[in-house]
C-alpha cells in the first residue's frame, strides 16, 4: 500500500582500481561493473588514490591526510569495498597497498567484518590471481570477508575488450554482475556484525 511501505535502502559498494593510467584495462573493467550492477546495488568509485602520500607514521602523528581520512569514511559508510587491480610483479601495486595501510589505521578498522570483492584483468594467462591471493591475505589480516570462490580474474584482456576498451563479451558482463550480487549477499550477512558508522 502506497505510503506503508519501507523503501528498501541501496547496497552501496566504494570502489577503488589499483592503476593510476588513463588507459586502465582494470579502470574500464570498473566501468563495465558499474553499467552491469544488479538492481539495488550502487558503485560508488574512490579515485584519490595518487592523492596519498607515502605511508609513514611520523606523518601520521603529525596530522593524517584529508585523503586518507577521507578514503576511510567512505569505506566506513560503504555496505562493501570492491577493489580492482592489475597485478604488478607478482603482487600489489605499490599505489593500492599504501592506500589499504592508511586506511588500516584506528581501532575497530574500517575494515573489519567488512565484505570485499577482488576484480582483476591481465594480459596474461593468469589475470591477475597472484595480486588477488595477496590482497586477500592483507584484508583477511585486517577482519575483512574477501569474496571466496569463484574469483574474477579476466586473463588475455586483448581478447575481451575493443579499442575503446568497451567489453566485447557478454559472458563477461554477465559474470561481472553475478560476482556483485554474490558481494552484496556477503555484505549483506555481514551487516549484523559490522560497525558501519
Ligand atoms: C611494473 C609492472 C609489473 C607488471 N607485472 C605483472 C605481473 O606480475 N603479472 C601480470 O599479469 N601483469 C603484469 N604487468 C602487466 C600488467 O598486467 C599490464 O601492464 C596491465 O595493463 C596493467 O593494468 P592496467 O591496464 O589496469 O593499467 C606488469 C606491468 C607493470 C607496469
Amino acid at each position: 500500500m502506497a505510503g506503508t511501505e519501507t523503501q528498501k535502502e541501496a547496497f552501496h559498494i566504494v570502489a577503488v582500481v589499483g592503476s593510476l593510467r588513463k588507459g586502465s584495462y582494470n579502470r574500464a573493467l570498473l566501468r563495465e561493473a558499474i553499467e552491469a550492477v544488479p538492481e539495488g546495488v550502487t558503485i560508488e568509485v574512490f579515485d584519490k588514490l595518487a592523492d596519498l602520500p607515502l605511508f609513514n607514521e611520523d606523518i601520521e602523528t603529525q596530522e593524517t591526510p584529508d585523503t586518507a581520512l577521507a578514503f576511510k569514511e567512505v569505506i566506513r559508510k560503504a555496505d562493501a569495498l570492491l577493489v580492482v587491480t592489475p597485478e604488478y610483479n607478482s603482487g600489489l601495486p605499490a599505489v593500492l597497498k599504501n592506500a589499504i595501510d592508511w586506511a588500516s589505521r584506528g581501532s575497530p578498522s574500517v575494515f573489519k567484518n567488512l565484505a570485499v570483492g577482488i576484480m582483476g584483468t591481465s594480459p596474461g594467462a593468469m589475470g591477475t590471481v597472484k595480486v588477488q591471493a595477496q590482497l586477500k591475505q592483507s584484508l583477511g589480516g585486517l577482519g575483512a570477508y574477501p569474496l571466496a570462490a569463484p574469483d574474477f580474474v579476466l586473463p588475455l584482456y586483448k581478447s575481451k575488450f575493443d579499442a575503446n576498451l568497451k567489453l566485447t563479451d557478454e559472458a563477461t558482463v554477465t559474470r561481472l554482475t553475478a560476482y556483485l550480487d554474490r558481494l552484496r549477499e556477503l555484505g549483506t550477512c555481514l551487516s549484523a556484525i559490522r560497525e558501519k558508522l
